[in-house]
């Protein structure tokens, strides 16, 4: 049953189905044109979606696991992979949330920015979250919770170039444990990727510089 499905990226459903949202919504609504639809890349199990939705945003939401998009409400699901998207479609916004931006393949990373060139409308606004810099330099192992999420990450190696790590999720008494690796992705790494697939790094949003706000090259 869909309640213990781990997704193929290590993501547990359960998980990312309990996990409040946070402010990750309201960071992206507020910078966003009140009425810009959206594009979500790896929504998951539409905990920002929902938020956004609320907001009073249209979304289509994009992720390759259909078990994940069961959850997924008030959007349109599309079951895909995000790094080879073509919706023949433009939008206002496009949202990648959940540092999908660090991972350790610079070609995945090329490959997710022309998506969002593609998909983006003159004058839209592609929004991306990264690790915060000054974490991913030096991560450190944490324990804490989001929500009813008991949420501890260890850190096995890390370099000047990135880390990998392994998370562990508990909640109502299962447990689960997702291994990953990431790069460190700098202000100048962010700016030529966005430079390459024809997009400016116009700002950061938030004070530990995660959100970046990327435009199509020319709009200003
Ligand atoms: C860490 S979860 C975060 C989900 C959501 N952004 C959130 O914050 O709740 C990452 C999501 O990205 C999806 N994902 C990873 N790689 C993907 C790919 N290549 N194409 C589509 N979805 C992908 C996973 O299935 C998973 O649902």
């Amino acid at each position: 049953m869909t309640r213990s499905h781990v997704a193929p990226d290590g993501s547990p459903v359960p998980v990312y189905l309990a996990m409040p949202a946070g402010s990750a919504p309201t960071t992206v609504h507020e910078a966003i044109a009140a009425d810009a639809d959206i594009l979500e890349l790896g929504c998951g199990a539409g905990r920002l979606t929902r938020v956004l939705v609320a907001y009073g945003h249209e979304i289509v939401a994009v992720d390759d696991d259909p078990r994940m998009l069961e959850h997924v409400t008030g959007a349109q699901t599309v079951c895909a992979d995000i790094y080879r998207l073509s919706l023949r479609r433009r939008f206002g916004a496009v949202v990648v949330a959940s540092h999908l931006v660090n991972r350790p393949d610079p070609a995945d990373r090329a490959r997710l920015l022309d998506v969002c060139a593609r998909h983006i409308a003159p004058g839209g606004d592609v929004l991306i979250e990264r690790y915060p810099p000054a974490w991913a330099v030096r991560p450190r192992d944490t324990v804490g919770s989001q929500g009813p999420v008991g949420v501890s990450v260890t850190i096995h190696e890390a370099g000047p170039a990135g880390f990998s790590a392994t998370a562990e999720y508990t909640l109502a008494g299962r447990t689960w444990q997702q291994r990953f690796s990431a790069v460190h992705v700098d202000d100048d790494t962010m700016a030529a990727a966005a430079e390459a697939a024809g997009l400016t790094l116009v700002e950061w949003l938030d004070e530990a510089r995660t959100w970046a706000r990327l435009r199509p090259v020319g709009a200003g």
